[in-house]
């Protein structure tokens, strides 16, 4: 059985966040003109708010490729780089309010996995689209855990 403690599995569930944001980015339209940093921007214009490049940003995440489960991200900062659900918080700005959910189903998710190994992943490696929301895993990925290869056996064995 693997082992892991509470604040390494916060911290690996916010890396996988940070690396696959779910929704790449978020759109929006302007309701009225507005200038911004210089540049000009009309009514009814779409903003799209780049999630993926955000997380990705090396001035924020230095070598950001890298999976770090150590780089203390988290939903509970409410700030506006670690972005994967949104910036800012809830309350006050778009952030989704479902992000401390997500993270505890992720939480709960990865428990399982690492209780119940060994586990078969296939395939072994996917892409990622960006262009589609949900960004999810290209062929799909299944992950089998060892007890439910078990039970699927049992059961054939039955019948
Ligand atoms: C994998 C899980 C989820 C992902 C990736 C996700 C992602 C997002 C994103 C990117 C936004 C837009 C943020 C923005 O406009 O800046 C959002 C907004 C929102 N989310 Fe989630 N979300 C997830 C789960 C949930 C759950 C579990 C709930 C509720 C139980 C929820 C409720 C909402 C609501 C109500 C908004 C709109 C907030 C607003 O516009 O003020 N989400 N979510």
């Amino acid at each position: 059985m693997l082992t892991i403690n509470h604040e390494e599995i916060e911290g690996f569930v916010e890396e996988v966040r940070r690396l696959y944001p779910f929704f790449p980015f978020v759109g929006a339209r302007l309701r009225k003109d507005l200038v911004w940093q210089g540049h000009s921007l009309g009514k009814d214009d779409w903003l799209l708010l780049d999630l993926y490049g955000t997380t990705h940003d090396a001035r924020l995440f230095p070598q950001p490729a890298v999976f770090n489960p150590k780089r203390e991200s988290s939903w509970r900062n409410g700030d506006f780089r670690f972005i994967p659900q949104g910036g800012g918080r809830p309350e006050t700005n778009h952030r989704c309010p479902g992000e401390k959910m997500t993270v505890a189903i992720l939480q709960e998710t990865l428990k399982l996995i690492c209780r119940s190994r060994p586990v078969r992943i296939t395939p072994a490696d996917a892409n990622i689209p960006l262009g589609s929301i949900p960004a999810s895993p290209a062929p799909p990925v299944s992950i089998i855990l060892a007890h439910a290869e078990a039970n699927a056996v049992a059961a054939r064995f039955r019948r």
